[in-house]
């Protein structure tokens, strides 16, 4: 048998998922159910509920990704999954039902960490070239990532405090609109004027990191005091004035370090690469630079998926890398 297939589960947050890749780059299957409507109401995922849905939609998932594959368990080569970071809880339940499949089938295992996933979405689209550099922008982390070959991987930028996708869901809340916020402030920038002057957390001279937690509060500050003083901010300026402000430090820190590293590509990962505000600035920023190719998932591979875990399985794979039986949910592994 020459054909690589892997088998990606991913259940850290509120998406159970599972694909299946061939060769490390093309999808053949990928199944998402998402369970945002049961945690809408709780303005945030709430971890045992997620847990629960996850075991009772793995199976489904699963049996769909095969279905949709036309494939059998002697054709799979590994089972990817996410080991961490994520809610425990979740994370326990992909994990159990990876080891389960793995060992009754006697199939390698791959734990698999879900920021990787996130970078070797980009895989499916292009090959990727080194060195490069991944921008990381999801509910739980705001990173910039610098490799120079497979599967190693260099943090250097991280947030401070709030991720990019947090502070989005949090000024999302303030402003009235439904978790996750993310897309409906998005929504609302472009009918909106970026009139509001916003602070732009720039930190020390020559610094990668992020923080958006002043920009959070700024938000909530300025909403405040408007109210007090009987002026009528309208929600769209705001949204465009928050979304101004985020996309203007990331833009310019990861323009920053695409000059220093002088990396040969510059991928968008996570779930704010969804974001429009974002992927049009860096499309602006880069589409005249030979030098950098940059690369922008589409929305379905932005946000949480298994493929993207089945294409950085593949790699660990590859590369030799196995797991046993006693893998275990690990809620902050390092990248
Ligand atoms: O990667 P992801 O699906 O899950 C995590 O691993 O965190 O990211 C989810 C985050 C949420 O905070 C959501 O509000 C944000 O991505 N998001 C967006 C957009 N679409 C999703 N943020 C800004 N603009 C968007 N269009
Ligand atoms: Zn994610």
């Amino acid at each position: 048998q020459t054909d690589q297939y892997i088998l990606g589960i991913e259940t850290s947050c509120d998406e159970t998922a599972a694909a299946i890749v061939k060769n490390g780059r093309e999808i053949v299957a990928n199944v998402v159910a998402s369970q945002i409507e049961s945690h809408k109401r709780f303005g945030g995922v709430v971890p045992e509920i997620a847990s629960r849905h996850h075991v009772e939609q793995l199976t489904i998932v699963f049996e769909e990704a095969m279905k949709q594959a036309e494939l059998s368990f002697e054709d799979i080569s590994a089972i990817a999954v996410t080991e961490g970071p994520g809610l425990v809880g979740a994370l326990l339940t992909g994990i159990n039902a990876a080891k389960a499949l793995a060992f009754s089938h006697s199939i390698p295992l791959v734990g698999v960490h879900h920021i990787a996933g996130h970078i070797y979405a980009n895989r499916l689209i292009k090959e990727l070239e080194f060195p490069l550099l991944a921008l990381v922008v999801s509910g739980g982390h705001t990173e910039l990532v610098y490799m120079k070959e497979h599967g190693n991987f260099k943090v250097i930028g991280e947030t401070l405090d709030d991720a990019a996708g947090e502070a989005y869901d949090k000024v999302a809340r303030t402003i009235g609109l439904p978790y996750p916020g993310g897309p409906h402030i998005d929504r609302l920038a472009h009918e909106g004027q970026a009139t509001i002057d916003l602070p732009r957390a720039w930190l020390s001279e020559g610094s990668f990191d992020f923080s958006f937690s002043g920009l959070k509060s700024a938000v909530i500050n300025t909403l405040h005091n408007a109210k007090q003083k009987g002026i009528e901010l309208d929600p769209k300026d705001v949204a465009a004035s928050f979304q101004a402000s985020v996309v203007d430090v990331l833009v310019t820190k990861t323009t920053q370090a695409v000059e220093k590293y002088k990396v040969k590509q510059l991928l968008l990962a996570g779930g704010v690469a969804a974001n429009k505000g974002l992927r049009a600035a860096l499309e602006k920023e880069f589409s005249q630079k030979d030098e950098v190719e940059l690369i922008i998932p589409p929305l379905s591979l932005c946000t949480d998926n298994a493929a993207m875990i089945a294409a950085a399985g593949s790699i660990l794979f590859d590369k030799g890398m196995r797991s046993d039986l006693a893998l275990n949910a690990n809620p902050g592994l390092e990248l």
